[in-house]
């Protein structure tokens, strides 16, 4: 995958891609990752990127030009054939990012990131050069730097190879549409706590059966909306049942 993502603070993104598996991946060639600096792509004297707002407000809006010049100059560098080719911008007026976001752009060949900043982007540009906006979450950040990072890092983990072992992938919170259940390694005591026996028994099936119930229970427990799109069976959804009428939680 190559992604290329359009700044106005490619340095921000130093480090965060320097380490662990992102350095990993970006090494072993699985993604690479190209930084643009939108104020590049400015052909006046102060390079000029941004500019009231018309109509009269607070604040400065990211201009068209330099944003279109810089989309179209990468394009015209990535040979995508007849693939589709997103080009995201990172507003918090996007859609909600989620793991099943994060799988689906897994799966294209190239991405394109734009982060907004200031007020905003001139609203050319979600209408006649973006194909999708994201956010984060409903709050606001003064850039779309570390949403693109965050977009990032989801998507990359679930390429193949990047991660040690993929198996370890379905069991992450959220994929399987549940929170992870808890997690042990030694010692098993430690200052008198020690760890649920059923995790030192060896028996699989026991494992598995408790894991999916502690999935289930600590998912009621924290972020019981989530349980609606959750795949439970229907044994599991009868513990839920039971568990919520019984006030066991
Ligand atoms: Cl993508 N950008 C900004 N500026 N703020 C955000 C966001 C993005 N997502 C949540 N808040």
């Amino acid at each position: 995958m190559q992604v290329d993502i359009l700044t106005l603070f490619p340095q921000m993104f130093q480090s965060p891609f320097s380490v662990g598996i992102f350095q990993r991946a970006i090494d072993q060639k699985l993604v690479s990752i190209n930084f643009h600096d939108i104020r590049h792509y400015t052909y006046d004297k102060h390079h000029t990127v941004d500019d009231y707002v018309y109509g009269g407000g607070a604040g400065m809006v990211l201009k068209p030009e330099p944003v279109f010049e810089a989309v179209e100059s990468i394009k015209s560098d990535i040979k995508s054939g007849d693939s589709v080719l997103p080009i995201i911008l990172l507003t918090p007026q996007g859609r909600l990012f989620c793991q099943e976001i994060a799988q689906e752009l897994s799966t294209y060949r190239n991405l394109i990131l734009i982060c907004g900043h200031y007020e905003g982007v001139d609203e050319r540009v979600r209408e006649h050069l973006v194909t999708d906006e994201i956010s984060i979450g409903d709050y606001v950040l003064s850039g779309g730097e570390l949403a693109a990072m965050v977009v990032i890092d989801a998507v990359v983990r679930l390429m193949p190879g990047v991660l040690g072992s993929e198996a370890s992938l379905l069991d992450d919170s959220h994929v399987s549409g549940l929170l992870e259940y808890p997690q042990y390694t030694g010692p098993p005591l430690y200052r008198g706590w020690s760890v649920p026996q059923v995790l030192l028994s060896g028996n699989h099936a026991q494992i598995a059966k408790w894991r999916r119930e502690q999935a289930i229970l600590r998912t009621l427990e924290r972020r019981p909306e989530l349980l609606d799109k959750a795949n439970l069976c229907s044994d599991e959804k009868r513990l839920v049942d039971h568990l919520l009428t019984t006030g066991s939680l």
